[in-house]
């Protein structure tokens, strides 16, 4: 996985048919998206319950790229070696999951995956000051983490472009989660973000026999998201 600011969609498979998980990541591959982000929900850190360390194993083979595991649990640390073993390329724990954060991340990378660092909306930027060094990316959750197809929340466009500064010229993406569409994703891209997660809006209209609509709508949000970059 070598390091680009180019802007990738990462669309969330929370939006896709749970009951198809290998061929809905084969879709969206062939449609052109970069990362496939999976949502992993314990129905106590967020009141919503998705799956864990095995389906995750399970869709691995399935995903030529890059798998985007997006852990949404507390305690976290427990379940890393479990994640990395399903084959897991970036692990993504929220700084609001624990006490310590820090160990976390060595946790992570002493797995041998990327290190990601997801904030709540109401969470500030000081958590991350003193980790910078030793993540790979951080995601601006723009919806309280927990459900698909929630409202962008607006005040995390500073946020971003606050973090973009204090990263500088660290190789850290910037991954933005929540309510992102051909109109958010502008907002957040010029701000400095590369990895756009968005699930309601890659997989609106499409489905495994009909997937031409999930390539329409990542297309959608790159060209915005891209124009936006280079008028910045
Ligand atoms: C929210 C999840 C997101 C979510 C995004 O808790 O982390 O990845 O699926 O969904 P949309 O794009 O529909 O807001
Ligand atoms: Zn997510």
């Amino acid at each position: 996985m070598s390091f680009d600011r180019r802007i990738k969609i990462a669309p969330s498979i929370l939006s896709a048919d749970f009951a198809n998980f290998g061929a809905e990541c084969q879709a969206i591959e062939a449609q052109g998206c970069d990362w496939v982000h999976v949502d992993v929900m314990d129905g106590h850190f967020v009141p919503n319950l998705t799956f864990g360390p095995a389906t995750c194993a399970a869709i691995r083979p399935h995903i030529k790229g890059v798998m985007d595991v997006h852990l949404m649990i507390s305690p976290v640390d427990a379940y890393i070696d479990a994640f990395a073993a399903a084959g897991a390329d970036v692990i993504t724990a929220h700084v609001e999951a624990g006490p310590h954060v820090h160990r976390t991340l060595q946790a992570i990378r002493g797995a041998g995956k990327k290190a990601g660092l997801a904030l709540n909306p109401g969470t500030g930027l000081d958590t991350v000051e003193y980790l910078l060094d030793m993540v790979d990316l951080v995601c601006v959750m723009t919806v309280n983490p927990g459900f698909g197809g929630q409202k962008f929340i607006e005040s995390q466009i500073d946020k971003v472009r606050r973090l973009r500064a204090m990263i500088g010229d660290r190789p850290v993406h910037i991954e933005i989660d929540g309510g992102v569409t051909p109109i958010t994703a502008p907002l957040v891209a010029a701000a400095g973000a590369d990895v756009l997660v968005a699930g309601s809006a890659v997989f609106k209209g499409g489905s495994v026999t009909n997937p031409g609509p999930y390539g329409e709508n990542i297309r959608a949000i790159r060209a915005a998201a891209e124009a936006a970059v280079k008028a910045a």
